[in-house]
């Protein structure tokens, strides 16, 4: 078996109804993984379903939000092999209008999420030892601030925080788990932070990516990488990608 395909494996992508998530599903599929793919919006997610190559994928709606979506998504995974977090909201606001809510809300989603699905997965045993890879999708953001982000910003770097001691916790029983870092890439995500921040802001911050905006793919294929057995010892790191 080539050590950088996927087949035999099953991976959860979590946000796969839009953007970076729904490539990294399609592209895992592509490298022969079966894929069970997790959303909330019943039409997007059945679009990247249909998308899907080869057979055996599935599909389940929940909002990551809601522990008892978590525990029913958790009851209904087979064992897997990978799991990559790609959900995530870019709610922008200045550190004069930050609320309550607006930490909450961007917490619950970008770092709570992820963390507490994690928790339910090993708790339920639906993780194999040996060989097993997690990813999350922090940001360049850590490294490279904006302004009006510092809360989507606290969050990812809660998130980096939190995978480096999940990376020593769980290299016993043979799992790596690795951030990766990108650079603005072209998604829903990103047009709805121009929309609703600024599209200066977001113009200015493209001008000064080494390698200009990305594509889906680009990140999608190193997150193939991430949860093939080429990178069987590599846990712990934290990948920038685009260039810094
Ligand atoms: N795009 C970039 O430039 C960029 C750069 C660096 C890092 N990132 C990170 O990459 C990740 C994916 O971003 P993206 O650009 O692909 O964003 P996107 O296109 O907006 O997709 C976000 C995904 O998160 C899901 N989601 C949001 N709230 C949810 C909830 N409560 N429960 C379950 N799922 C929920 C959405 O599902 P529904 O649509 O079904 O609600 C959607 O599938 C995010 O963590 C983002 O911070 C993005």
């Amino acid at each position: 078996m080539n050590a950088f395909d996927l087949k035999g494996k099953t991976i959860l992508v979590t946000g796969a109804s839009s953007g970076l998530g729904k490539q990294t599903a399609i592209t895992a599929s592509e490298y022969g993984a079966r894929v069970i793919i997790t959303g909330r919006n019943a039409t997007r997610l059945l679009e990247t379903h249909q998308l899907l190559h080869g057979e055996g994928h599935l599909q389940f709606l929940a909002d990551l939000t809601i522990q008892s979506d978590i525990d029913q998504l958790v009851a209904g995974l087979p064992m897997l092999d990978g799991l990559v977090h790609c959900t995530g909201i870019s709610e922008l606001s200045p550190a004069r209008f930050i609320t309550e809510e607006i930490i909450s809300r961007t917490f619950r989603i970008s770092f709570n999420a992820s963390v507490l699905l994690t928790a339910g997965i090993l708790a339920k045993k639906k993780l194999t030892k040996n060989n097993s890879s997690i990813v999350f999708i922090s940001s360049i953001s850590t490294r490279y601030p904006f302004v009006g982000g510092a809360m989507y910003i606290s969050a990812k770097a809660a998130l980096e925080a939190y995978a480096r001691v999940l990376a020593i916790e769980l290299a016993p029983r043979g799992t790596r788990v690795n951030c990766i870092a990108p650079a603005f890439v072209r998604t829903p995500m990103l047009d709805e932070t121009a929309e609703n921040f600024s599209r200066e802001t977001v113009d200015k911050i493209e001008q000064r990516q080494l390698m200009g905006l990305g594509d889906p793919v680009d990140v999608a294929n190193t997150i193939v990488f991430y949860l093939a057995d080429a990178s069987k010892w590599v846990s712990a790191t934290n990948l920038i990608l685009g260039g810094g």
